[in-house]
């Protein structure tokens, strides 16, 4: 199924200026990118958007580092892209993500990871919506 996920190029790729490597990566695993723009997350902004986390220990660091520099948003397209988009990225802890993978290559810990990706279909709609109206994104055509 054509699925559709959203990325975070973090604060930490932004500060070490890989972008550009990222997002070929992105683009060579067969990605469609919709949408993609630079944000910067407020301390409230990114406490919205990971809600779900709230409560759990690295919740407030996790705000702050969100909110620390300025982000590269994308909304991506491709067939199983929820999965496929979290396969590239590797595990949570680039300790623990496979070789080859966008974590294991380019973090230096689990809480300064690179990149984040939607975890389910439903969440990356939702996800995409927080970030992008529908004008501001476009099909490859
Ligand atoms: P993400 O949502 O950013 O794509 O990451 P994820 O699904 O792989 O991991 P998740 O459990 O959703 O955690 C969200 C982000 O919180 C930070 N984190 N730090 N120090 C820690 O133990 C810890 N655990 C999570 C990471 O930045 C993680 O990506
Ligand atoms: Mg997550």
């Amino acid at each position: 199924m054509v699925e559709r996920t959203l990325a975070i190029l973090k604060p930490d790729c932004v500060r070490k200026k890989l972008i550009g490597e990222v997002t070929a990566r992105i683009e060579k695993a067969g990605f469609n990118i919709l949408g993609m723009k630079k944000i910067r997350l407020t301390q409230e902004s990114a406490g919205e958007f990971y809600a779900v986390h709230k409560g759990k220990p690295f919740y407030d660091g996790l705000v702050e580092f969100m909110s620390s520099g300025s982000c590269v948003v994308m909304a991506l397209e491709k067939e199983n892209a929820v999965a496929d988009f979290r396969t590239l990225i590797g595990a949570t802890d680039p300790k623990e993500a496979a070789p080859g993978t966008i974590r294991k290559l380019y973090a230096d810990n689990k809480g300064e990871n690179i990149v984040h990706g939607s975890d389910s279909p439903e969440n990356g709609e939702i996800e995409i919506n927080f970030f992008f109206s529908s004008r501001e994104l476009f099909a490859i055509e």
